[in-house]
């Protein structure tokens, strides 16, 4: 296998970017529970990146924002449910660079804001909040928060970034932490498989790029934590369209088909819904905590384990395969005050 790190880095190297994150993030090994599932399991503590307690928000917002304020943007715009780690990480970012933004929040106003709302309005961010059902969103509610994002766009001038961050310029971010490992590990890569949780989609697509790019023969399973009519509604798209929106982007060459890497959009036909907690989720995050003494956050990174684990017993992942699994963070959210834990 020929690792192609100078080809990623190339492609990485001229586009504009802002530090925003602190890096390397931490690559730990999982020995008890990788023994447990019959894997060579490894973390990637992306929930350590730095910004605003962590997460994945902090590198795609690097390059996102890095090309907003070379376009001259002062102000951004952007939306996610109530619950968005995106729009509060968005908001602490934009303040670091001395940025206004606005904030759409599709759900219900509580009585009083806790977790990612509360640190949004802390961070100075201005915040509209628009009736939604975010596990079920409705279409009609869907486009009330668009035509709503668009008229704040409209108003104020401000620089759009759409939910999660998920643009052909946000993918370069987890292309970089594909180039990360590799650097932390000089030069090698012993990975082959990459689970990530899939939101809106850009971390993934970032990590597949990552592998395209570098020519590595690994595959990103890329774990949606939505259900699959919630998807179709807000049109998801799936990791290889959107690294094809950012080739086309970039004119990186088109690596995708040629090479080795592959990713699998894992959709489990059972998944309730955003932000709905699962027996499989609960499960991941306390085995997650008791084996390894690391905390998971219930919308993203359970249900990512969850979905591990369910690929370890079922064979998809292979008897001994290494693998990595990312950290997206969430941790605000959190697990921590929210996880019903029984003291039996
Ligand atoms: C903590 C966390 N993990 C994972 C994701 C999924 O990332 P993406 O939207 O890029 O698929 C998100 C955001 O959507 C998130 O906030």
């Amino acid at each position: 296998m020929t690792v192609d790190t100078e080809r990623l880095r190339a492609a990485l190297a001229p586009l504009a970017r802002v530090a925003l994150g602190t890096w390397p993030t931490p690559l730990v090994p999982l020995p008890r529970l990788g023994e447990a599932l019959g894997l060579d399991l490894w973390m990637k503590r992306d929930e350590c990146s730095g910004l605003a307690m962590g997460g994945n928000k902090a590198r795609k917002l690097e390059f996102v924002l890095g090309a907003a304020i070379a376009e001259g943007a002062r102000t951004v715009v952007t939306a996610g449910p109530i619950t968005s780690n995106h729009t509060m990480m968005t908001a602490a970012a934009a303040r670091r660079l001395g940025l206004h933004c606005i904030v759409v929040l599709g759900g219900r106003a509580p009585a009083t804001a806790t977790g990612n709302l509360s640190l949004t309005h802390l961070y100075g961010a201005d915040v509209h909040i628009t009736p939604m059902d975010t596990a079920d969103p409705s279409t009609e509610d869907l486009a009330a928060a668009q035509q709503l994002s668009a008229r704040l766009v409209a108003e104020s001038g401000g620089y759009w970034i759409p939910p999660g961050a998920t643009m052909p310029s946000s993918v370069p971010g987890y292309a970089a932490a594909v180039l990360e490992v590799l650097d932390q590990l000089g030069g090698a890569w012993p990975f082959d498989e990459v689970v990530v949780a899939y939101g809106t989609g850009s971390t993934s697509a970032g990590v597949y790029a990552g592998l395209a790019l570098a020519g590595l023969p690994a595959t990103v399973r890329a774990v949606a934590v939505s259900s699959r009519a919630a998807m179709a509604r807000f049109e998801s798209q799936s990791p290889a369209a959107l690294v094809q929106a950012a080739i086309d982007l970039y004119g990186w060459p088109s690596a995708l088909a040629e090479g080795p890497a592959r990713c699998d959009w894992v959709r489990p036909p059972d998944e309730p819904g955003y932000g709905l907690r699962t027996a499989g989720s609960d499960d991941a995050l306390r085995r997650v905590a008791r084996e390894e003494g690391y905390l998971l956050d219930p919308t993203y990174t359970a249900k990512a384990a969850a979905a591990l684990f369910a690929m370890a017993s079922d064979g998809r992942l292979r008897p001994g395969a290494r693998v990595l699994f990312i950290h997206t963070g969430g941790l605000p959210s959190t697990a921590a005050a929210s996880h019903q834990e029984t003291t039996s």
